[in-house]
């Protein structure tokens, strides 16, 4: 599985022309982060298929991919390059596959749309704690996975309950890490939600790099629908021929 998932990551390289060189410093960036048990569940699009036909691993990657090359455009430093690569490896690691499922039966101010990067954020500083130790690089991660998908709003973690698929894991996180999120989500506050986009270039160019793969390259009308309704028939139609 390891092998096969390893090739995918190949394809969207060659897809997105990234030279050999630059190969290696993505592979690098990002190999930590992809090999975590939890990534490779994303891999699967039977158990996390992001649109049709794709599992939310390939979005994450090519996220990561075009995130690198608008950064190369932009002649962002290495390290800067690196941090905004390892917000795309995290920006979507929400809990649960959302598509068909009984989690979307929420009220509208929590729904997935509102709420994802909330967990992701969560899940992220969970699964890879080493990469929040540093305050400042913690600051610019959490900041760049909560406001990814700006125009779109995110859920504020004010005193209305947020009703996250991982409110427990939020509350085994360390009292700086529960602090960089809540107050990261309480930016530009209206109402219940908050709408800015990330106060840093790293997650300024990985959300650009979103909605080029997601509204450009790997667009999907069915994916698109199912963020409003939760629901994708292209899904289940792909999960019955199985
Ligand atoms: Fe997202
Ligand atoms: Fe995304």
């Amino acid at each position: 599985m390891l092998e096969q998932n390893i090739d995918i990551i190949n394809q969207i390289m060659d897809k997105y022309q990234i030279n050999e060189k630059d190969k290696s410093f993505i592979w690098q960036t990002i190999y930590p982060i992809f090999i975590y048990p939890e990534f490779q569940r994303r891999m699967n699009i039977q158990e996390f298929a992001h649109h049709d036909q794709i599992s939310l691993g390939y979005h994450i990657i090519s996220d990561a991919v075009y995130t690198f090359k608008i950064a190369k455009k932009r002649n962002l430093p290495t390290n800067q390059t690196k941090t905004a690569i390892i917000i795309a490896m995290f920006h979507d690691l929400y809990e649960f596959p959302w598509q068909n499922s009984k989690q979307t039966k929420k009220a509208f101010i929590n729904s997935h749309a509102l709420v994802h990067p909330l967990e992701a954020a969560i899940n992220a500083s969970t699964w890879y704690p080493d990469y929040f130790i540093n305050e400042e690089r913690a600051k610019i991660i959490i900041d760049g996975v909560i406001h990814h998908m700006f125009p779109w709003p995110v859920r504020a973690m004010d005193n209305l309950p947020t009703n996250l698929n991982n409110e427990e894991k939020f509350q085994k996180l360390n009292s700086r890490i529960k602090n960089l999120i809540i107050a990261s989500s309480l930016r530009g506050k209206i109402g219940h939600l908050s709408l800015s986009h990330s106060k840093f270039i790293e997650g300024q160019i990985m959300s650009h790099a979103d909605k080029v793969i997601s509204l450009v390259k790997d667009i999907s009308l069915n994916g698109l629908k199912a963020c409003i309704t939760g629901k994708n028939k292209k899904i289940e139609n792909h999960s019955r021929k199985r």
